[in-house]
């Protein structure tokens, strides 16, 4: 959903300031602007949620700037789980590459959409919608997922609330879960950054 390019490509110049959208264009392009290795892992998934994730958006792949598509790897441990997140800018599209994956969003009026996914199966995500993943195989699974901007931006609940800088009240916090400060002050340790 980002705008249309006005040239057959303009590869980022991540080196100079981002202009109202994306990256002024490098002068001088080759083949390799056009190439990335990054989507191949493995990653290391002893993460706290068991899972890691390898973006190729314009920030790693500056060859993607103006051409509205990113892509991740995502791979979970074991049990890993991609916490609820949403992307702001795209609408994204994944492709089950080895495992067993729980994959789902939710609409605004709080339904739930899921299936459990295996190897070649795909889903869709609507722009802006909140979703997550969660491996419920017994051994490591993978995901190749796909959007619509190249910077789709994530926002993740869970750190978005918890973990912010500076943090959000307590106040607002409790009012927000209907519990207490010891409640909050333990969730927002967990996510401190
Ligand atoms: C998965 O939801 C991803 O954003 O890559
Ligand atoms: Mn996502």
């Amino acid at each position: 959903s980002d705008s249309d390019p006005l040239q057959d490509f303009c590869v980022g110049d991540l080196k100079a300031s981002p202009s109202i959208n994306g990256f002024p264009c490098k002068s001088s392009v080759s083949a390799s602007d056009f190439f990335f290795s990054g989507l191949g892992g493995p990653l290391n998934t002893s993460t706290p949620n068991g899972v890691a994730v390898s973006p190729a958006n314009v920030l790693t792949f500056p060859g993607l700037n103006t051409l509205g598509l990113s892509m991740n790897n995502v791979e979970f441990a074991p049990g890993g789980v991609n916490p609820p997140h949403s992307h702001p800018r795209a609408t994204e599209a994944g492709v089950v590459i080895e495992g067993s994956v729980f994959v789902g969003f939710l609409t605004t009026n709080n339904t739930l959409f899921s299936k459990v996914l295996n190897a070649g199966e795909m889903f869709v995500v609507p722009r802006g919608l909140v979703h997550f993943q969660w491996n419920v195989g017994k051994v490591k699974a993978r995901l190749i997922t796909s959007f619509n901007s190249q910077l789709p931006g994530s926002a993740v609940l869970p750190s978005t609330l918890f973990g912010s800088n500076p943090t959000i009240p307590n106040a607002v916090l409790t009012k927000t879960f209907r519990t207490d400060d010891v409640t909050v002050n333990k969730l927002k340790s967990k996510f401190a950054v």
